[in-house]
């Protein structure tokens, strides 16, 4: 199975690398020419410390002195204050030093946390990304968004703060279960229809190589995502427009997550369901037709993920949303669907979102 290496482009020298291969986690040569230091921290939970942490420590004590682990609750209810504060307790309970360097190693939950505790600890040490799920390959691992979530929203405590380097190992997805792998395919289907037609295509050809876990098309999966997604960042690091898109299906996803408590739903099924909204309101507004929302359909279905939204009520899908990121003076800003291949960031009515809401009974 071949490597790939998808390079991320930044100012100030803080361009990186996103590693992507089999076996990777095992190489000495993934870890060599990180920053010096005397100390690293590997951060990473219940679920996934026990399968590779000692195989990453193992690696790191021979670069640095001292190697520490901290192990967190699992779960999207545990990205909080306390989980945050575990960390810090940690490196200062520790006395580490401002070069230690911290390593994500497991999902997205834990590659927010970890980023968010380097960005703020002794005003920022640099940290690498393990990422150990589908969706934290393709997406949460590339581009500096790091966060804890607050009851009243999700991921509004946070910085962009971008890692030294990304190590996709594809092996570590063998012990993933199948409802995970289906979670990240969700955001893997997300950049066909917001930035590369030719890739939807790919995806309806390769879904059933995906889901039986096959290695080279799982590797040119997370590779393509890369890719589209280090081409937005370094265009828009900061969200100051562009990256919006990368949010495609986010306005409610982010809304059913909170409301239903973190963790009912898993990011990516609230995503996907979230983009089938987000598809049906591009079409409410002109901008998408009938056939390429049925497409989209189609393909969230056979990747096994849900397609009808929880009824939580109009009210209090409108009361979420007002407080998403994208929002602009209490006006909900929706990612639409501008064609097949091409999105933008489209302000959307109430009406409309509740005209949504209605046809897909979760009013
Ligand atoms: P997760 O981190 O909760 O991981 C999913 C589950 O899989 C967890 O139970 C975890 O312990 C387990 N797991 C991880 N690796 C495993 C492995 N190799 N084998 C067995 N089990 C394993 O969830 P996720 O889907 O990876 O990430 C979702 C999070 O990512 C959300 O909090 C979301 O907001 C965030 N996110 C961030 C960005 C970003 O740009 N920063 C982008 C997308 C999503
Ligand atoms: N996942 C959205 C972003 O990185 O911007």
């Amino acid at each position: 199975m071949s490597r790939s290496l998808v390079p991320i482009a930044l100012p100030d020298g803080r361009s990186y690398d996103i590693r992507i291969g089999a076996g990777l986690l095992g190489e000495s040569a993934s870890w060599q020419g990180l920053p010096r230091a005397a100390a690293a921290l590997i951060v990473s939970n219940t679920t996934v410390a026990p399968l590779y942490a000692e195989r990453l420590r193992a690696q790191l004590l021979a670069h640095y002195l001292r190697v520490d682990v901290v192990v967190l609750p699992d779960g999207e209810q545990h990205k909080d204050w306390a989980s945050l504060n575990t960390i810090i307790d940690h490196l200062l309970g520790q006395a580490l030093d401002r070069k230690t360097v911290l390593f994500a190693l497991g999902g997205g939950v834990i590659g927010d946390m970890t980023g968010f505790a380097a960005a703020i600890y002794m005003r920022g040490v640099p940290f690498v990304q393990v990422p150990t799920t589908l969706l934290a390959q393709v997406d949460s691992s590339v581009g500096g968004k790091t966060a804890i979530n607050h009851p009243l929203g999700k991921n509004m405590l946070g910085a962009f703060y971008q890692p030294e380097r990304v190590i996709a190992d594809l092996d570590t997805l063998d012990t993933l279960p199948d409802r995970e792998l289906r979670a990240g395919l969700a955001e893997i289907i997300k950049y066909g229809p917001i930035a590369d037609v030719g890739f939807l295509c790919w995806l309806e050809d390769n879904l059933h190589a995906l889901l039986e876990r096959d290695k080279t098309v799982l590797g040119y999966a997370v590779q393509r995502s890369c890719e589209i997604k280090a081409e937005v960042v370094a265009a828009d690091e900061r969200e100051q427009g562009l990256r919006a898109i990368l949010n495609f299906g986010h306005t409610l996803g982010h809304a059913i997550e909170a409301g239903l408590g973190y963790g009912a739903w898993l990011h990516g099924e609230a995503v996907a369901c979230g983009m089938l909204l987000a598809a049906d309101l591009s079409q409410r507004q002109g901008l998408l037709n009938e056939q390429a929302v049925l497409r989209l359909r189609t393909l969230i279905e056979r990747a096994g993920l849900p397609v009808q939204p929880p009824r939580l009520g109009a009210e209090r899908y409108l009361q979420l949303m007002r407080v998403d990121k994208k929002a602009e003076a209490g006006a909900i800003r929706f990612v639409l669907i501008e064609g097949l291949g091409q999105a933008g960031l489209h302000a959307v009515p109430d009406e409309l979102i509740v005209a949504t809401l209605e046809a897909h009974g979760a009013a």
